[in-house]
């Protein structure tokens, strides 16, 4: 899995492994860099609980102990999904957002899995520009969602 590719004025090995709960303040800091907007899904005990579901479709790309990337899978028996998928901006366009991408579907495909969907947020055309590139289509649905802990606050997000 380790492939050494030349970033910036330096090579450095990116490797892709599955995500740890010591990875979880940095890939914080990275959703928010990333303008990823996390929201109470993605509080430490909402993460301990995707993981004790399928821990290893949530990956992290990391070069000597620092994440530069990461993609959040999950596969509900009908469809994949793809959430906060995320690469540092200062290590964009080295195809690490395709690497991680084609790991998690290869993976999901594993699982069984024969469609993948994912949520693109409203005006992100680069988001949007690169899942296009990478083979997915717009599609027409109008996504709802509710909390359900909504009396406790939890309204932000979707
Ligand atoms: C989307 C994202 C993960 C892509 O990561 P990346 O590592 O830079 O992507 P790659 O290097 O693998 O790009 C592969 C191809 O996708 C296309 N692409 C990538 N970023 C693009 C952009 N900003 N605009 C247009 N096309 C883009 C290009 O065709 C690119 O190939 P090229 O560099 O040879 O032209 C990264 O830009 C990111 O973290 N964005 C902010 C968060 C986000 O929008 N996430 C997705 C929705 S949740």
């Amino acid at each position: 899995m380790e492939v050494k590719i030349q970033a910036a004025d330096r090579s450095v090995e990116i490797g892709i492994r599955p995500f740890t709960m010591a990875d979880y303040e940095a890939v914080w800091q990275l959703w928010e860099i990333c303008h990823i907007h996390p929201g109470p899904q993605d509080r430490q005990e909402e993460v301990r609980k995707k993981l004790q579901r399928d821990p290893d479709l949530f990956l992290v790309a990391e070069a000597n102990d620092i994440v530069m990337g990461a993609v959040m899978g999950a596969w509900d028996g009908r469809n994949g999904w793809i959430y906060n998928h995320a690469v540092d901006p200062r290590s964009r366009r080295l195809r690490l957002g395709s690497r991680l991408l084609e790991e998690l579907e290869k993976r999901l495909k594993a699982k069984g899995a024969i469609r993948i969907r994912l949520l693109v947020e409203q005006g992100n055309f680069d988001g949007q520009s690169f899942y296009e590139i990478n083979g997915y289509k717009e599609v027409e649905e109008i996504v709802m969602s509710r909390w359900l802990n909504a009396e406790k606050g939890e309204k932000k997000g979707v």
